[in-house]
This record gives C-alpha cells, sequence and structure tokens, in this order.
C-alpha cells in the first residue's frame, strides 16, 4: 500500500510519495523528470541544498559565535548553479584548483570568501589565486613557501593572507582514502614541522599569516575526532583565524545517523573556545554535508538477468557514481514507483567491467525493464567525479523546486565526447 510507505530521511528535504506511491522531489513527480530529461540524471532540490547552509550559518549563530565562515567545498559539487545558490546564501567557497576556483569566480562568489587549497599546485594556480585576491591561501608545504615567497615578492597589493595547514596526527575513522589528518598524510605539514614553517611564514612581508588549518577526513561521524584535531593544534600558538575543514558525515542508507549540522557546529565552536580560546573567527568547509542528501540519480531499467543471482542493469553506473568501486561504499535504491518490495537483486551499471556494481543486495519490488530507479545521496560527489568511460555522456544536473523542474547543466552529447579533439 503507497499510503504506509514513508520516506527515510536519506531522501531530499521535502521529498514525498503521493497517493500513488510515486516519488516527488522538490513537488516534481520523479517519473514525469525521467520522461522529460531522460536518464540517468542527477535530480538536485533547491530546498534540501537551502535548508542546509542555513543549519550551517544558523549553528554558528545559536552557539553564540558571530566572527565565521561557513565556505562551500566546491569540489563535492562544482556545478555554478549549486556554487550560485550557496553564494546567495552567503557562504564562501573552497577551490583546491585553477579550474575550481575559475568557476567559483564565474558562480558569483566575493573573492574574499574564497580558500585556496591543494597540495600540488604550480605557479600559475598561485598567481591566479594572488590575482583573484582570494580571501585566504592555505599553505600546504615548505615548497608553497618557497612559490609564494617568489611569487608574492613583487605584488603591489596588500600581503596575501594565509593559513598554513597542518595534519594534526588525528586519523578520521573513515576510509582510508579518505582519511587525511593523519601524520603520515599528503597533506599539510607534520606537527613537528609547522612552528618552522609558521617562522617562514611570519617573516614575509607579501604574506600575512593569519592562521592555522586542518581537513581531517570525510564522512566522519564522530564528533570526538573534531575536538581531537583542535585540542591537537592548540600548542602550535595564537592566532586570529583557525579553518577547521569539512568532513561532516552523512546517511547514506536509513539506519545511518549522522551528527546534526548544527550538532556538529555546537561541538566545534566549544572546542575552539575552549582550547584556542575566545573570539576567534572560525571557518569550516563542509562538501559533502552541503550536497549529499539533496541529489538523487534516477536510472531506467534496461534490462533483468537471472543466473545465480539477479542482476538488474541500468542506463548508467561507475560514469556517474564512482563511489562504490572506488570506496565501497553502500547505497539505497527503490523503483520510483514502487517503493519497499523484497526481490534481492544486484543493481549494476552498463560499463564493461564487473566491478561495475552499483548495490549489491538491493530489495527492489520485483524492478522490470523500462522501470525507473532512483538511488538518492547522489548529491556529493557524483557530477563531481563523473567520467565518459566507455563514451557514456554524463548526466544532467536537474534543479527542482516548488513544483517547477529545470536543467542547470545538460547532458553532454555524443558530439561533446570528441569535442577536444584535434585532427578531426
Ligand atoms: N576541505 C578540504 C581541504 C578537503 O580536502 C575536503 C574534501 C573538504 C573540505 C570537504 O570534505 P567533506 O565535507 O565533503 O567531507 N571523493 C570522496 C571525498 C573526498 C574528499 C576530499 N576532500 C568521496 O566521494 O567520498
Amino acid at each position: 500500500m503507497a499510503s504506509v510507505q514513508t520516506l527515510s530521511h536519506v531522501y531530499p528535504i521535502g521529498s514525498r510519495l503521493d497517493d500513488h506511491g510515486r516519488l516527488q522531489i522538490g513537488g516534481c513527480d520523479v517519473l514525469e523528470l525521467a520522461e522529460r530529461f531522460g536518464t540517468p540524471a542527477y535530480v538536485v532540490s533547491e530546498e534540501d541544498l537551502r535548508t542546509r547552509a542555513r543549519a550551517f550559518l544558523d549553528g554558528f549563530r545559536a552557539a553564540g559565535h558571530e566572527d565565521f565562515e561557513v565556505v562551500f567545498a566546491s569540489k563535492a559539487f562544482p556545478a555554478t548553479a549549486v556554487m550560485a545558490l550557496f553564494a546567495k546564501e552567503g557562504l564562501g567557497c573552497d577551490v583546491a584548483s585553477a579550474g575550481e576556483l575559475h568557476l567559483a569566480l564565474r558562480a558569483g562568489f566575493d573573492p574574499a570568501k574564497l580558500v585556496f587549497h591543494g597540495n600540488a599546485r604550480d605557479d600559475a594556480e598561485f598567481v591566479a589565486a594572488l590575482d583573484a585576491r582570494v580571501g585566504y591561501i592555505v599553505v600546504d608545504s615548505g615548497d608553497d613557501i618557497d612559490r609564494l615567497e617568489r611569487l608574492s615578492a613583487g605584488l603591489a597589493a596588500a600581503p596575501q593572507p594565509v593559513l598554513l595547514r597542518v595534519a594534526p596526527g588525528v586519523s578520521g575513522h573513515t576510509h582510508e582514502k579518505i582519511s587525511t589528518g593523519q601524520a603520515d598524510s599528503k597533506f599539510g605539514v607534520s606537527l613537528q614541522e609547522a612552528p618552522a614553517a609558521l617562522e617562514r611564514l611570519a617573516a614575509l612581508p607579501g604574506l600575512d599569516l593569519q592562521g592555522l588549518h586542518f581537513h581531517l577526513g570525510s564522512q566522519l561521524f564522530t564528533l570526538e575526532t573534531f575536538r581531537d584535531g583542535v585540542a591537537a593544534i592548540a600548542p602550535l600558538g595564537d592566532f586570529p583565524v583557525y579553518d577547521l575543514g569539512g568532513g561532516l558525515g552523512v546517511a547514506y542508507t536509513a539506519e545511518q545517523e549522522p551528527p546534526a549540522i548544527e550538532d556538529y557546529v555546537a561541538a566545534l565552536v566549544e572546542a575552539a573556545r575552549e582550547q584556542l580560546g575566545p573570539g576567534k573567527r572560525l571557518l569550516i568547509e563542509p562538501g559533502r554535508a552541503l550536497v549529499a542528501n539533496g541529489g538523487v540519480t534516477l536510472y531506467r531499467v534496461v534490462g533483468v538477468k537471472r543466473n545465480v543471482s539477479t542482476w538488474v542493469a541500468v542506463d548508467g553506473g561507475m560514469s556517474d557514481n564512482l563511489r562504490p568501486m572506488l570506496y565501497g561504499a553502500r547505497y539505497e535504491a527503490q523503483v520510483a514507483d514502487r517503493f519497499g518490495g523484497s526481490t534481492r537483486v544486484h543493481l549494476t551499471g552498463k560499463h564493461c567491467e564487473s566491478g561495475d556494481v552499483l548495490i549489491r543486495d538491493a530489495l527492489l519490488d520485483d524492478p522490470r525493464v523500462g522501470d525507473v530507479i532512483v538511488v538518492p545521496v547522489t548529491g556529493a560527489y557524483g557530477h563531481a567525479m563523473a567520467n565518459n568511460y566507455n563514451g557514456v555522456p554524463r548526466a544532467p544536473v536537474i534543479f527542482v523546486a516548488d513544483g517547477e523542474a529545470r536543467v542547470v547543466v545538460r547532458r553532454e552529447t555524443l558530439d561533446d565526447l570528441h569535442a577536444r579533439d584535434v585532427d578531426g
């Protein structure tokens, strides 16, 4: 019975099943969206993105902390429309390459609200950031200091504010590929090296050393990890600015319960007040927690094969969502107009390798060719890591709000696949 089905918290805020058991997101019927825009498609609820952005901002205010910046880690969803939405909500933006910097400026962010990251930026990227007058450049290594010393020397403008990224020796309890805070990391300088690096930075006239940064890892569920990070960097000195990175985890499946955004912010504010002292300017850089749950992917079933298992093949896969293959990430799925069901299937993609399985042992309601399948929680690092494997054009991004849908990133065409060829 459709009316007894309820949606779990993994779906975008404002999603519902209508009287016929059909999924609606942002007031739009997803079967109609699949028909109108084709599949696969990323469907993103604007209300969801806005609500989460405001939860971060309100979290600081509720915790009584006024001097803060919520900086969207654009790598999680580097689409202009997403970035522009967050710019309008008053967020800053974390950019980790000249490309993301370019996108952020086009999306309308005030350069002063940009934080420039990376462990391997070349001269041209630093020059682009210096020319744009970004809010902060985050220094990742001694080689970065050499580069910035050279490149900032001739600048007529005021000194460039910088933060030093420290690997605080605290490992996020998460997949090893997305854990970054451990001592043996490619990111940041070690606690041992930090004092010498800070001394060098403070002495450079072209730079204005403002404080410290860490990013412990991604998809973190334990607030204690963040508290440990703050405690680890506290002895490095007293600075006006601390950027505590991103990493707050989200629920990919119904049984997962990550910390609420407000609780996470409150814990950081409290840890900062206790460990770093009052009145600090605090930055955080959420990516996933801003965009993951706002997005779903719609696929259409192309084939159903039964051998030892039941294999339900859809028209996308590792070209639109690499996360199951890279990190063993677990997702849920439903037939978009028949939630529930108990047919055990492997939901597979269309790519030419056996590893292209989106979900093993998904329970679906007897999926058939032509059904629309919805996979929730694909807003973060889905579009971001999409690729053209097997010559599959990348999927569009559709914004939905108040019953209206609009394409904000179009589907790639077959001609796009050879648009960069130079010899015919
Ligand atoms: N700040 C810095 C410096 C980062 O490197 C990252 C993510 C973030 C903030 C945002 O982290 P978040 O809040 O999204 O956890 N592709 C992987 C995630 C890689 C995260 C890289 N850095 C995935 O799909 O799980």
